[in-house]
């Protein structure tokens, strides 16, 4: 049986720079590490750090946040010990409307760590969500100060459930929620599995810079379960079915809706339709 990240009674489950910084791998993410007990959301205090001058590579994580930030506006859950929550801060030198493009690595990366830690086939939902066994294991929420033409810098902010049982979860996401534990029927280091990430992100962040967008979305597409699906797409105008036709080189979904018109979207919430029996 794997014993890969299996959470052993003598070694208790700690979140510290220095638990973290036996596991890293990486030059740049997670060399900077601050880790608090609570704080509001680690994307707010990257924010913060950034503005304040914080070099690319800065990690913020926290045991539990008391304001964690979903996508559209909506609260995270992060209670303490059981989650991942944390946030990396970015410098890149690219034009600030491809900054999207980076939610799609950090989910490439993301996912890659998860499957190399698991062997479960974690896969994306357009744009930035993890699943297995169709529930949502891990989230990402991207922020970005900028000039007209130039990034001041970029948050990513991930969500990653990791020991929580069932009853861990709120009733409003009990069903559509995951956790890692959940799927592999044991508790997890959550050390050991931020560094496989910030591993995994290095990586993809350090290729993209190098290659482009178009081996990302190569891997990203590999990985989706969204393509070739029937999906509801709710946006602040309307809801609809449609099928989720393609992705463009800005990571925009192109989705059919029944009249035959291609939408294309940037943002929205998109789920999948439910097989009928
Ligand atoms: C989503 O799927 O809606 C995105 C969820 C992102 C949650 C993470 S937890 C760490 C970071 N801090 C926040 O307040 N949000 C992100």
């Amino acid at each position: 049986m794997k014993q890969k990240g299996r959470c052993l009674k003598e070694c208790p489950d700690l979140l510290t720079p220095e638990e973290i910084k036996l596991g890293l791998r990486t030059k740049i993410f997670g060399q900077q590490l601050q880790c608090y007990k609570t704080i509001d959301s680690t994307n707010e205090e990257a924010k913060r750090v950034a503005l304040a001058g914080a070099g690319e590579g800065m990690v913020i994580i926290a045991e539990r946040q008391e304001r964690g930030k979903g996508r559209l506006g909506r609260e995270w859950h992060s209670p303490p010990e059981l989650g991942l929550w944390f946030s990396l801060v970015l410098r890149p030198q690219i034009k600030p409307a491809h900054v999207s493009q980076l939610t799609f690595v950090s989910a490439v990366a993301v996912c890659k760590a998860l499957r190399k830690l698991t062997d479960f086939p974690v896969l994306l939902k357009w744009p930035n969500d993890l699943l297995c066994m169709d529930k949502k294991i891990c989230g990402i929420l991207t922020e970005l100060s900028a000039e007209a033409d130039r990034i001041n810098y970029l948050v990513i902010g991930i969500g990653l459930n990791v020991n929580q049982e069932e009853q861990d979860f709120p009733p409003v996401i009990k069903d559509t929620a995951i956790s890692l534990a959940m799927v592999t029927g044991h508790l997890w280091q959550r050390a050991e599995i931020l560094c496989h990430i910030l591993y995994e992100f290095e990586k993809e962040y350090l290729s993209y810079l190098s290659k482009g967008f178009s081996q990302t979305l190569l891997q990203w597409r590999e990985l989706n379960i969204t393509l070739g699906k029937e999906v509801i797409v709710s946006t602040k105008e309307e809801t609809y079915t449609g099928i989720a036709e393609d992705i463009n080189e800005h990571g925009c979904l192109l989705v059919r809706k029944n009249t035959g018109e291609v939408v294309t979207l940037w943002a929205g919430d998109v789920s999948l339709k439910p097989k009928a029996f």
